[in-house]
């Protein structure tokens, strides 16, 4: 294999342009090679780039969710953390939840999200004329949504937020990382309790209260469901927002193009999704029998990721698919995955796109970088690429 490959995050991927998935990857594609990579231990991973490739793995019920070897958190699957389970236990949790997170559910949010957007641009305008649109904005709207879904403190969210985030910049060692588990799977349980004994208005009252098809769902699995959302609805909206924006303020014609036509959201939040790469690890499953990819053969227990980011810049399924083109019409990115483990969040990422894009750019006409382009720091180690902070201004000029 000529590629140096390393594991996604791991290493500062070197990339054409910040909006671009890392060279390597894209090699790989063109080369209709699968990336192999020994980890330690004897583990083999490979790496799949192309579209159909992914999308039939993701579809292949030989590759498993449930034994993926990490991250190291926990060698059990927690009771009810269904990101990590493969049907029929995975089945029955996502079951309870398809009402929730429906096209329709989604819709009813939005008046909410839109009260939360404005009043971090209120604060924002209050403040002065600039602010750092990450802190301000991209990750306390997604992040406070997700807490008034669930019904957990928004504290909770920010303490989680901010743990994950050190542990990222430090490397937390495995031991680290499992008493942190320790101590959020503990504060769920009393949020959890509370609700049993006082019902609220919220997602985990009602899978507590409600009626769950295949019988009443235990704490400990309300717990778990609880934390596959923290987990997986935390940051990849706030990444979007950031990288995309990024995006707009260099390329002025389409960022006036955005603000003038506001027809354009909704292709243009599928084309966000689709072109800017901020699944950084991929979809991640294990071979549970031999099996063949497009000719490329794959042996039990070897692990597999399939490089969404790349699959989304993919020419045999894009035409010139390196170009952002806001009004694109095509519905078939892999942005949110595929198979029995496609985004369970995806209508709601929708809509928190649509109105945070919205919004600011009707708030803030002005709007604009405040710093040179290359003074902005990417998030390299994250399963989200995007960038830490995104100075802007709205001063007049
Ligand atoms: C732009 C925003 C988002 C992107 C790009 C995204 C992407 C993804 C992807 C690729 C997967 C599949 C992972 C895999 O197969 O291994 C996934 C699963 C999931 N996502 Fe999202 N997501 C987004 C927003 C959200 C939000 C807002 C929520 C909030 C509830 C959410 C909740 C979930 C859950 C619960 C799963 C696991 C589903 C399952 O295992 O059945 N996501 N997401």
């Amino acid at each position: 294999m000529s590629e140096t490959l390393s594991l996604p995050g791991t290493v500062k991927a070197e990339r054409r342009c910040p909006y671009d998935p890392p060279e390597a990857h894209r090699r790989l594609r063109d080369k209709g090679e699968l990336g192999k990579l020994e980890l330690p231990g004897g583990l083999v991973m490979w790496f799949l780039t192309k579209h159909d490739d992914i999308r039939a793995m993701l579809a292949d019920s030989r590759f498993s969710g449930a034994r993926v070897p990490f991250p190291a958190m926990n060698p059990e699957i927690p009771a009810g953390f269904f990101f990590s389970m493969d049907p029929p236990d995975h089945t029955r949790y996502r079951r309870t939840l398809t009402a929730e997170f429906s096209v329709r559910g989604a819709r009813e949010l939005t008046g909410r999200i839109e009260r939360l957007a404005d009043r971090h641009l209120d604060a924002m305008e209050a403040a002065g004329t600039s602010a750092d649109l990450v802190a301000a904005y991209a990750s306390p709207v997604p992040a406070m949504v997700i807490s008034e879904i669930l019904g957990v403190p928004y504290t909770y969210h920010q303490k989680f937020d901010h743990e994950v985030r050190t542990l990222r910049e430090t490397g937390g060692d495995d031991q680290a990382v499992g008493a942190m588990a320790t101590a959020w799977w503990d504060e769920m349980r009393g949020f959890v309790r509370a609700k049993r004994a006082e019902p609220g208005d919220d997602m985990i009252s009602r899978l507590l209260h409600d009626e769950v098809e295949g019988g009443a769902l235990t704490d400990e699995e309300v717990v778990g469901i609880a934390m596959t959302i923290i987990f997986a609805g935390h940051e990849p909206v706030e990444n979007l927002i950031g990288l995309g924006m990024l995006a707009l303020f260099q390329d002025g014609e389409q960022l006036t193009r955005l603000r003038e036509n506001p027809d354009l959201i909704d292709s243009a939040v599928e084309e966000f999704l689709r072109y800017f790469p901020v699944n950084n690890f991929g979809t991640v499953r294990t071979a549970t029998e031999d099996a063949v990819i497009n000719g490329h053969p794959i042996a039990k227990g070897e692990i597999v990721a399939g490089l969404v980011s790349t699959a989304n810049r993919d020419p045999e399924r894009f035409a010139d698919p390196d170009r952002l083109v806001l009004d694109r019409s095509h519905t078939s990115h892999l942005a949110f995955g595929h198979g029995v483990h496609q985004c369970l969040g995806q209508q709601l990422a929708r809509v928190e796109l649509k109105v945070l894009l919205q919004r600011l750019l009707v708030r803030f006409p002005a709007l604009r970088l405040a710093v040179a382009p290359e003074e902005i720091r990417y998030r390299e180690n994250t399963s989200f690429y995007g960038v830490h902070e995104l100075p802007v201004t709205w001063a007049a000029e």
